[in-house]
């Protein structure tokens, strides 16, 4: 999928980003790699810490509908024209769960205006499956 039309995505959902507190609106459109896009928006408390970031809200709606493979998500935060909003440290970590180091990051600033980031570069060394004998499936 051309990144432009998955920017424009994250864009327009942050259309129903819940962020009385911070007035902070993110958007996430996480693609599959068949395809498909979820979306998502930052989700706030009152009490702060349960706040649910755009790209995990986005990731918990693919998984939750059998979707574990993913090339790529764009994000984007803040009113037009803001600088490009990245992951924080929760959503890199969920995001290596599923889509490894290659999972494409696309910094959106507004239409047009993205830059492109592999999770290694922006986690490395992950931590995850690999790391743990555990894991059964
Ligand atoms: N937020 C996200 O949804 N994604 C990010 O990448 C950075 C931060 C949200 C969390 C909170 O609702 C608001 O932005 C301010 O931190």
């Amino acid at each position: 999928m051309d990144y432009n039309i998955l920017a424009k995505k994250a864009i327009d959902a942050k259309a129903f980003a819940y962020a009385p507190y911070s007035n902070f609106h993110v958007g996430a459109a996480l693609l599959t790699k068949g395809g498909k896009v979820y979306t998502g928006c930052n989700v706030e408390s009152a009490a702060f810490s349960p706040t649910c970031c755009a790209e995990r809200t986005a990731l918990v709606k693919a998984v939750s509908d059998g979707e574990r493979d993913f090339a790529a998500i764009a994000i984007s935060g803040g009113p037009t024209g803001a600088d490009y909003c990245y992951p924080c440290g929760v959503c890199r970590q969920m995001l290596y769960e599923f889509g490894g180091d290659n999972l494409q990051i696309i910094v959106v600033k507004c239409e047009g205006d993205y830059n492109v980031h592999p999770l290694d570069t922006l986690l490395p060394h992950g931590f995850g499956a690999k790391d743990l004998s555990t894991r059964e499936d």
